[in-house]
């Protein structure tokens, strides 16, 4: 994990003929590590009470702090999740957001620091603590869930351990109770029954012993992935975005280099995960706006003509690419090395969380969270 090059790449670098993921690790990284580790150790230092400028932010007691009139007003990341600074990656900084404390301890390592590694350490155990309250209070033992495991149950041996977030123990406080309801006292002309549970289907890919557990890889002939959804964004926070080149009904010259833009929004761009190790593996999250921590991509398939009427086939494109860089002024880009033979394409985004799980927002009813545009190559 230590050496210099990142793959940044997604399911594309087998099947693309493009490869062209690799970056070399860059100047500020490893500085952008210390910088979040000495930030973290200072945020430990930090109360709701302690002095602060406007305009800042920080961490207090894993929560995410504003200071407004000189104090500091919190707001709780949610179940699982800390506040940390986290290096920049593509640029020199840090910044302030919420995460898992895994994600942050990764992303720290990713950079090469291990000054304030001790601390590092301490911080998980203070976020350990506080979770500590919550599950000697409320923790409810599933001991029919546990015999249903079958095939997929998990082989580490069981712990006790009063942390919420390594406890095999569900919270009480995170049972979601709606899933008991089925829908049907609401029922409407072809509406099927929900699947149901009282135990958030904690165990649910027990009852599909035949898929593999999905455990942060891609399995192409399908598996079963039991991670929650994570974070779901707000109304207000809703992914989208708008190709600027080429534009819908452009013209493009074949066969030499164009470049994809693509304007986003919503999105806080530049958090991907290795696609090869963690792929669905963990919940969705969001930033201290409430934006979706994630990433784009850009897949260019090639179609009969512009107004074909039949369905495409997800497993051929001529161009795929993982936006994984943060927006420059609110563009992400690539570079279609080469460009692309004479002929009609669509080209269409992939709008992501960090763990390459699609876009997860707060309603049912909304505009596209991604753009798809028609050009011609001749
Ligand atoms: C947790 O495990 C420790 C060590 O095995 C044991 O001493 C302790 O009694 C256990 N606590 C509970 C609540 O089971
Ligand atoms: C074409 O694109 C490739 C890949 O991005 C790049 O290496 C090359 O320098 C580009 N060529 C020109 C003429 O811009």
């Amino acid at each position: 994990m230590k050496c210099s090059l990142f793959v940044a790449l997604s399911l594309a670098l087998a099947a693309s003929a493009r490869p062209q993921y690799f970056s070399r690790r860059a100047d500020f990284t490893l500085q952008n590590g210390k910088d979040a580790i000495a930030l973290n150790d200072k945020f430990k230092t930090l109360t709701a009470n302690s002095p602060c400028q406007a305009g800042e932010d920080a961490c207090v007691n894993d929560q995410f702090a504003q200071c407004v009139n000189g104090k500091f007003v919190t707001q709780s990341c949610g179940s699982g999740l800390v506040c940390a600074a986290l290096p920049l990656v593509n640029s020199a900084g840090t910044s302030i957001t919420c995460t898992t404390a895994a994600d942050r301890d990764a992303r720290i390592a990713a950079t090469g620091a291990t000054s304030g590694s001790s601390s590092s350490g301490s911080s998980v155990a203070a976020a350990s603590s506080t979770a500590a309250s919550k599950t000697t209070s409320s923790a409810v033992a599933s001991s029919t869930a546990s015999t249903a495991a079958g095939d997929n149950s998990a082989t580490g041996s069981a712990t006790n351990s009063s942390d919420a977030q390594s406890s095999l123990t569900l919270l009480n406080s995170v049972i979601a109770t709606g899933f008991a309801n089925d829908g049907q006292d609401q029922p409407e002309a072809g509406q099927v029954a929900s699947a149901t549970s009282t135990n958030n289907f904690i165990n649910f890919c027990a009852t599909v012993p035949n898929l593999k557990i999905t455990n942060g890889l891609q399995i192409t002939q399908g598996s079963c992935n039991p991670a929650p959804m994570g974070v779901i964004a707000s109304t207000a926070n809703m992914p989208s975005c708008k190709f600027v080149n080429p534009k819908n009904g452009d013209k493009v010259p074949a066969n030499q280099n164009f470049t994809i833009q693509m304007a986003i929004k919503n999105l806080n761009t530049g958090f991907f995960t290795n696609p090869n190790e963690n792929y669905f593996a963990a919940p969705q999250t969001v930033d201290s706006n409430g934006n979706i921590n994630g990433h784009s991509h850009v897949v260019v398939e090639a179609i009969p003509s512009l107004d074909t009427t039949t369905p495409t086939d997800p497993t051929k494109f001529a161009f795929f690419k993982g936006l994984n860089d943060k927006a420059q002024n609110g563009i992400l880009s690539v570079e279609v090395g080469g460009g692309l033979p004479a002929g009609v394409y669509r080209l269409a985004s992939i709008n992501s969380a960090s763990n390459h799980q699609p876009a997860l927002v707060a309603i049912a009813q909304h505009g596209s969270l991604d753009d798809m545009i028609y050009f011609t190559v001749a």
